[in-house]
């Protein structure tokens, strides 16, 4: 049996746009009544994509869009980067048991009126809408295995992290509060998961935003707090608050103002001062939902820029060292920030980014931490890119204990450049005479093969990075962390403070001994 064909890359471009248009118009048709313009202009916007899809897809049949496992396909494509963003439309499709959507070259406004208020639950299933075909193909997915479940289960929690900050932010907005209970509840979910399969959680904070920055930023700063908490030997119960005050450790940032959170390029000293309220403001919002003033989650938030000499913003003062909570997270923040794209810098190699941790151990960072952090990532962090010595570029999926410098790596591109199948090998493997067979040559930057992670992570699948990721973009807004070179205009508190203490001697690892840390 042969497999069916990829869709048209012009395709995939114009089915991401249907069902961005088709979230936005659900939202609309929830807010207004039949018939009303709104309704009207919400639905032009998608009919203008799908009739570009159908155009697109001309000669490969009619562009079917499969809504099944969770996630979106186009024909046999995954769609992983909707599949995370658009999570509530995934749910709409799977309350409606709308599987497929066959769209017909004569697909008209009222076909897409029709299928919207089917997704709204304002009328029931119908099979063909004229212009749509609904359910006629169902998918025909191959057997997932249970590594597979696991990692769908993960990114299904981390897209409803996703949609509760999305809320935190129109509540705070609209003069709520914060809903503290549903983002515990997702924390809890997400730290079973991490609990479950550590190093397929680490994997997936590989995965960045190129709209939604700030969002992924605190997914995955609360991905990678709770595995820390986990490797460090806390109580369940303490991990779960840890991952609390990790999720909103930058909830402050929705009171900066959007034009500085927009902002493209190096920022001015006045714009920085501002972003430098941020943990003031959101330990403010924490605390008007009642929590106390000792409460973890709190001091994560307040502390986690405070610095482990308190030499950074705010001050805190009759005290020596921030509270633990607030030290994990900062070192899981700054390995996340220096690895994403900043609107003043591009991001870091996050073997690199574990050099700059080390760079400010004793000063920004828990020394101690640090070590944690580095040993529980491993030499070539999880998430990784690296050239193999026989020109192969692989990812590293998992580390061992020892021999730190040889992951478990998945294969991406073949010799010639060309991407493989992703086949898993294992670098501590050696041949009858003792010598290994592969090893990493060096690790390797997505943007220099221009691969974009999410896919990869997702599907094993290589695509290109898409087309709006260059400096040109906005990107997370996140301050240079101690290790780093500070962007022009950046203000130091930590140099107006006077309190600068002597750099620290570096955390050494040597790759091919053993762990540098003591079981
Ligand atoms: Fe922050
Ligand atoms: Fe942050």
């Amino acid at each position: 049996m042969t497999r069916p064909s990829p869709p048209p890359r012009k395709a995939l471009e114009h089915v991401r746009l249907v069902l961005r248009g088709l979230s936005a118009a659900l939202q609309t048709y929830r807010l207004y009544p039949s018939g009303h313009p709104n309704r009207m202009e919400a639905v032009r916007t998608v009919l203008a994509s799908a009739r570009d899809m159908v155009e697109a897809s001309a000669g490969s049949g009619a562009p079917v869009l499969f809504a099944t496992h969770h996630s979106f396909y186009l024909g046999p494509a995954l769609l992983s980067r909707e599949s995370i963003s658009l999570h509530r439309l995934l749910d709409a499709f799977e309350q409606a048991q709308l599987e497929a959507v066959e769209f017909l070259p004569k697909v008209a406004e009222e076909d897409l009126d029709h299928l919207a208020r089917i997704l709204v639950g304002e009328r029931p299933m119908a099979q063909d809408l004229g212009g749509l075909s609904l359910n006629r193909i169902r998918p025909r997915m191959e057997t997932v295995d249970e590594e597979a479940k696991e990692l769908t289960q993960l990114l299904r929690t981390y897209s409803v992290g996703l949609d509760v900050l999305r809320d935190t932010a129109d509540r705070v907005t609209a003069g709520q509060d914060a809903d503290i209970d549903s983002t515990r509840r997702v924390v809890e979910q997400l730290a079973a998961q991490v609990a479950g399969d550590p190093a397929q959680a680490l994997l997936v904070t590989a995965v960045k935003s190129y709209d939604e920055y700030t969002y992924y930023h605190m997914l995955n700063v609360c991905i990678l707090s709770l595995a820390l908490g986990h490797a460090v030997g806390l109580r369940p119960d303490q991990v779960a608050t840890l991952g609390l005050g990790a999720l909103l450790h930058d909830v402050g940032k929705i009171k900066v103002p959007l034009d500085i959170l927009q902002h493209v390029g190096a920022l001015s000293e006045e714009q920085w001062r501002l972003i430098q309220k941020h943990p003031i403001d959101g330990a403010g919002l924490i605390l008007v939902t009642g929590r106390d003033l000792f409460d973890p989650a709190v001091s994560i938030v307040l502390e986690h820029h405070a610095g482990y000499d308190l030499s950074g913003y705010p001050g805190l003062t009759e005290r020596r060292r921030p509270s633990l909570p607030a030290r994990l997270v900062t070192v899981a923040d700054c390995f996340d920030a220096v690895t994403s794209k900043r609107s003043y810098r591009q991001p870091e190699e996050r073997r690199q980014a574990l050099s700059i941790l080390q760079a400010g151990a004793g000063r920004g960072f828990d020394p101690v931490v640090v070590r944690m952090f580095v040993r529980m990532l491993g030499l070539f962090p999880v998430g990784s890119l690296v050239l193999l010595d026989d020109g192969l570029v692989a990812m590293v999926v998992r580390n061992h204990d020892r021999l730190l410098a040889r992951p478990v790596v998945r294969l991406v591109l073949d010799a010639t450049g060309t991407p493989c199948d992703p086949e898993e090998i294992d670098l501590s493997e050696r041949r009858t005479d003792g010598s290994f067979v592969r090893s990493v040559e060096r690790s390797m930057d997505p943007h220099e093969i221009g691969v974009d992670m999410l896919t990869l992570v997702v599907s094993g699948q290589v695509e290109p990075l898409p087309a709006e990721d260059d400096m040109a973009m906005p990107a997370l807004v996140h301050e240079p962390s101690h290790g780093e070179v500070p962007p022009p205009g950046y203000v130091d508190t930590h140099n107006e403070s006077g309190n600068a203490h002597p750099a620290p001697d570096h955390v050494r690892i040597d790759p091919e001994v053993s762990a540098p840390f003591p079981n």
